[in-house]
């Protein structure tokens, strides 16, 4: 397999390269120095202080709870929305932001009073009538409306609202989010959510989690869904179509709800019927699923180009392959349940779903892991493999580049035969139970790595995951 092929690869990437040049070579310890927001006085930031997309996100507060509730015409495009965030503060704040990008503004409340506000770019800017304290909780209901674009991400992929001829395919990574509810769009700052979506009768609205209600009255429906469990916008969807949807439990008690476009079917239903199987072996390996939902909306989206690991519930853009849904659910443990605190370390997101279907393969009958590390070896210097360190990717416009999917995966294959298959696979465990519902950092993996197998493995993850070139040594 060509990592990764769920992606933009089309678009394809022979773009310059300076940024990442004047990186190199990189030592480790700079490359996973932490990056912290930086807050001062009493506004709180624009951004979360992360590089890559310096106005995701903001300072000086903490979300705990997203309340959504969306009105979608499938006809007109136009999007009618209430959010109600709830928050911490973490500083005094006079003023804080949210992120949203085009849309209306027609009310912002902070705490049932009427707040001020203004637009700037992506940034809702909000004062408050009473300036919070540090540690205060409060609420904001921000009520909204318009019709939701999408944004154009630095690789050219369109990342957001994406209208379909039936509805809307809704994917946020990294940056969509904004483009249908305002947000603390990074996923430093995780919430749990309830998203409530009324379209007309006849389309299907499926979001994460749990599907807690679904009621028609006249001619719209509206479903309630809720995710329980603390999740990045980037993961939230809220996909609208003409679905069959098909409901059932796991013997392991997970809620799957699959929703699929009537054109992908045929070609869809070997694929997911296999999901349990997958999501079981995927159990076994990486330990217990993260979510209590699951499943899959494969929706007929020719513009997107790729399918997103949506928390509970992967979003594809047409039918997907065997390789593509391990992918997708291997990232509920990498990535959604383990999150990054920084855009540069996607690595550990996309080379570890990666080195998962190589995985897959070798336990079912195909190539083995160490055979497809071999075939990417075998590329020459000049491929674009070789062209940036996964754990640099200079900027974000190569996040989803090859040197993350497939060289992060091989510098995981290179850290199994290193320690050996028991370490290896309890590292994995240890790491999907140990950061569970939370984040983590590339120097956190390596700091574990290194504790459960008791070897220094500074120079391994430098000259895999650190250093620009093809590393001279298999
Ligand atoms: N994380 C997705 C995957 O599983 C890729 C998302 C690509 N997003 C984008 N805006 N290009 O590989
Ligand atoms: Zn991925």
């Amino acid at each position: 397999m060509t990592p990764p092929r769920r992606k933009t690869v089309r678009r394809t990437t022979v773009l310059p390269r300076q940024a990442v040049a004047t990186a190199v070579p990189v030592a480790l310890a700079a490359l996973i120095a932490a990056g912290g927001p930086a807050v001062a006085g009493t506004a709180g930031a624009s951004g979360a202080g992360d590089p890559y997309f310096p106005f995701e996100g903001n300072g000086g507060y903490d979300v705990r709870h997203y309340d959504l509730t969306l009105g979608y015409d499938t006809g007109t495009g136009h999007l009618d929305g209430k959010a109600v965030l709830r928050a911490r503060a973490t500083q005094r704040l006079t003023r804080f932001d949210l992120d949203l990008m085009g849309l209306k503004v027609t009310g912002v409340s902070v705490d049932h009073v009427k707040a001020s506000f203004r637009r700037n770019g992506q940034e809702l800017v909000i004062t408050p009538r009473h300036a919070l304290r540090a540690g205060q909780d409060f609420r904001v209901a921000v009520d909204y409306q318009g019709k939701p674009k999408p944004v154009t991400d630095p690789d050219g992929s369109l990342d957001g609202w994406i209208p379909t001829d039936d509805g809307a395919f809704v994917a946020n990574e990294p940056q969509g989010a904004m483009t249908w509810f305002p947000a603390n769009s990074h996923p430093v700052d995780k919430a749990s959510y309830d998203i409530t979506v009324t379209v007309p009768k006849g389309r299907t609205a499926v979001s994460n989690g749990v599907l807690l209600s679904r009621r028609t009255v006249g001619g719209h429906t509206t479903f309630h869904w809720r995710q329980a469990e603390p999740m990045a916008a980037y993961l939230a969807t809220a996909t609208v179509g003409k679905f069959d949807v098909q409901q059932y439990t796991t013997r392991d008690g997970i809620k799957v709800y699959n929703a699929v476009d009537p054109r992908e079917a045929s070609a869809a239903a070997p694929v997911l019927k296999k999901l349990p199987s997958v999501l079981a072996w995927e159990s076994k390996v990486f330990g217990p699923y993260p979510f209590r939902a699951a499943g899959a909306i494969v929706d007929r989206a020719p513009k997107v180009g790729y399918a997103l690991e949506t928390q509970t519930r992967p979003v594809y853009d047409r039918a997907p392959d065997l390789s593509t849904l391990v992918h997708e659910n291997a990232h509920q443990w990498f990535g959604d349940s383990v999150s990054l605190t920084r855009w540069q370390d996607i690595w550990l997101n996309e080379g570890f779903a990666t080195y998962a279907e190589w995985l897959y393969s070798e336990q079912h009958g195909g190539k083995s892991a160490q055979q497809t590390f071999d075939a990417l070896y075998a590329r020459p210097a000049s491929d674009g493999l070789w062209a940036f360190p996964p754990a640099n990717p200079g900027s974000g416009a190569h996040i989803f580049d090859t040197p993350v999917y497939a060289r992060g995966a091989m510098a995981l294959h290179k850290l199994r035969t290193a320690v050996g298959d028991a370490t290896f696979f309890r590292i994995l465990r240890t790491w999907a139970a140990d950061h569970r519902g939370g984040h983590g950092t590339t120097a956190q993996f390596v700091r574990l790595s290194e504790r459960l197998s008791g070897q220094d493995l500074d120079a391994l993850f430098h000259t895999w995951i650190g250093t620009t070139g093809k590393p001279s040594a298999p």
